[in-house]
C-alpha cells in the first residue's frame, strides 16, 4: 500500500517499451489473457485468485474510479473459470450488506476444505476492506452457493479513515488461511502507536468472533511500514512462509523504496519471532537489485527437491524464484510473461502442480491498460529459462521509487 487516497487516480506515468506475448506452448498456457476489460474512466486492480476443490478457479478485483456500480457504492466483481482460466464468466458481485460504505478495495477469496462453525466444507470466503472517510473494516462474506449470492458472516477488525499517514489508525489488506480448524485473517495495522504500521492477524473457529491481535512483522523502527501479507506452506523444509513490503520512511535499497522481505517459520502464527530477509537478486548486468511493492508468493513442487518458492513484485513483468528452500543467497530473477502490475496475484494449480498463474491487472500509476489479464505457464520452463516467452530485458517496467 503507497498511497494517499487522493493520489489513487491521479498520477501518471509515461512507459515505453512493451513486452510482447507470444503464443502458448500448449492448450494449458497462455500469456496474458484478458478476463476483464473494465468500461473507459474505470480500472481495475489488486486482483485475486481461489481455487475450488473441483478445480474451477474464482477471481475478483478492486474497481476504481467511473460509475462502475452505476454511481453507487463499490463492489467487487467475481469471475469464474472452468477451463484453467482459458475463459471466464462474469458470476457475481461482492457488495457490502452492513456498512453502507462499499467493498472498496483489497479482496481475498478461500474456499472451506474443512468445517468451521456452521460452515460447511466448499463454502467460499471473501473478505476485502470496507471504508468510507471515517473508517475501515475488514469484513468476511461467504457464498454457500460457488459464488453467486454472498453473505455478510462478521466484523473481523476495524480502524480509522484510510490515510496512509503513519500516527492515523487505518486496517488495510486481508489475507485468509485455513489452519489447524481455524481461519487466520492477516492485514496491516496501523492502530498501535508503537509502528508507524505492523503485520498482524486474528483467528477464529467459528468465522463469528474473533481472537486477540496477534503480531507477525514489527519493527523497533517506527517509520518501518511492513504491508501487504500473503502466507503459503513450504512442505521440503516444513516452513510457512510470509512476504512484504517493507518501506521504511524515505529510505530505499537498491532502488526500491518498498523493499520485499520475507520470513520463514514453524507456524503461520508465529512470524513475529523469525528474522526479516530481504530478497535481493543480480541482474544480468551484475548489478543487485531488490523487488518492490506488493509481493505475493506461493510454492511448487517443480523446480528440484525443495521445489519453487516463486515471488512476484509491482514493478517487473519477472518474478523472483528461489529453488533452494528460501535460502537467501539463492533467488533469481526470471520472466514470466505477465505485465507487470500492483499487486499481481499467483497461484499453483492444484491437481497440475506445475502449472502457475500469474494474474495482474493495472499498474499503481494506472499505466497499464487497466484491466484484468492472467498468464498460466509451467514452473519447470520459467525455472529452467525455457519458458516460450521472450526472457528479461532486465530493465523495470514499472516506475520504481515513486510514493
Ligand atoms: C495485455 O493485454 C491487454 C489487453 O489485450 C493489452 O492491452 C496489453 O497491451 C497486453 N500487454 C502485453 C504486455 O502484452
Ligand atoms: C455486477 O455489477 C455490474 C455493475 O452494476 C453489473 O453490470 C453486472 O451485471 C453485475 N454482475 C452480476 C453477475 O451480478
Ligand atoms: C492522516 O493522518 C495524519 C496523522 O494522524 C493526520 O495528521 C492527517 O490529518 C490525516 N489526513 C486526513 C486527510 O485526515
Ligand atoms: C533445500 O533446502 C534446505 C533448507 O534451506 C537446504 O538445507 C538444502 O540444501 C536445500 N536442498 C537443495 C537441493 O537445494
Amino acid at each position: 500500500m503507497r498511497f494517499q487516497l487522493t493520489a489513487l487516480l491521479g498520477l501518471a506515468m509515461q512507459v515505453s517499451g512493451a513486452l510482447a506475448a507470444k503464443p502458448p506452448s500448449s492448450s494449458e498456457t497462455f500469456f496474458n489473457r484478458t478476463i476483464y476489460t473494465p468500461p473507459s474512466g474505470t480500472r481495475a486492480l489488486y486482483p485475486r485468485v481461489a481455487e475450488l476443490e473441483d478445480g474451477t478457479l474464482l477471481v475478483t478485483t478492486t474497481v476504481f474510479g467511473g460509475n462502475f456500480f452505476g454511481g453507487k457504492e463499490q463492489a467487487f466483481p467475481v469471475w469464474e473459470s472452468k477451463d484453467g482460466g482459458a475463459t471466464w464468466a462474469w458470476v457475481s458481485n461482492i457488495t457490502d450488506q452492513v456498512n453502507g460504505w462499499g467493498m472498496s478495495a483489497q479482496p481475498a477469496l478461500l474456499e472451506l476444505r474443512q468445517p468451521l462453525g456452521k460452515f460447511k466444507p466448499g463454502t467460499i470466503l471473501a473478505s476485502g476492506n470496507s471504508w468510507s472517510s471515517t473508517g475501515t473494516r475488514i469484513d468476511l462474506y461467504a457464498s454457500t452457493d460457488k459464488a453467486r449470492t454472498w453473505e455478510f458472516v462478521s466484523h473481523v477488525a476495524a480502524g480509522g479513515a484510510p490515510n496512509t499517514t503513519n500516527g492515523a489508525t487505518p486496517v488495510w489488506e486481508p489475507f485468509l488461511l485455513a489452519y489447524d480448524k481455524q481461519l487466520v485473517v492477516y492485514y496491516s495495522d496501523q492502530r498501535d502507536p508503537k509502528h508507524g504500521q505492523k503485520l498482524a492477524h486474528q483467528t477464529s473457529r467459528d468465522l463469528l468472533t474473533w481472537g486477540p491481535v496477534v503480531n507477525d512483522a514489527t519493527f523497533p523502527e517506527y517509520l518501518a511500514r511492513p504491508g501487504m501479507t500473503v502466507v503459503t506452506y513450504v512442505p521440503p523444509i516444513k516452513k510457512w512462509i510470509v512476504t512484504y513490503e517493507l518501506p521504511v520512511g524515505d529510505s530505499s535499497s537498491h532502488g526500491a523504496n518498498y523493499p520485499v522481505n520475507y520470513r520463514l517459520s514453524n507456524s503461520p502464527l508465529t512470524f513475529d519471532a523469525e528474522e526479516s530477509i530481504e530478497i535481493l537478486v543480480t541482474l544480468p548486468d551484475g548489478t543487485r537489485a531488490a523487488p518492490n511493492a506488493s509481493p505475493y508468493v506461493v510454492w511448487s513442487p517443480s523446480g528440484g527437491p525443495n521445489g519453487t518458492i516463486i515471488v512476484s513484485d509491482a514493478d517487473r513483468s519477472e518474478v523472483y524464484v528461489n529453488t533452494k528452500g528460501g535460502d537467501r543467497d539463492a533467488w533469481e530473477m526470471v520472466e514470466s510473461g505477465q505485465p507487470a502490475a500492483y499487486s499481481r496475484a499467483l497461484h499453483v494449480f492444484e491437481k497440475k502442480k506445475d502449472l502457475l498463474m500469474v494474474l495482474g491487472a493495472d499498474t499503481f500509476d494506472g499505466n497499464g491498460w487497466g484491466g484484468v489479464s492472467v498468464t498460466v505457464e509451467s514452473v519447470t520452463e520459467l525455472v529452467g529459462g525455457t519458458s516460450p516467452q521472450p526472457h528479461p530485458t532486465g530493465q523495470p517496467r514499472g516506475c520504481t521509487g515513486q510514493s
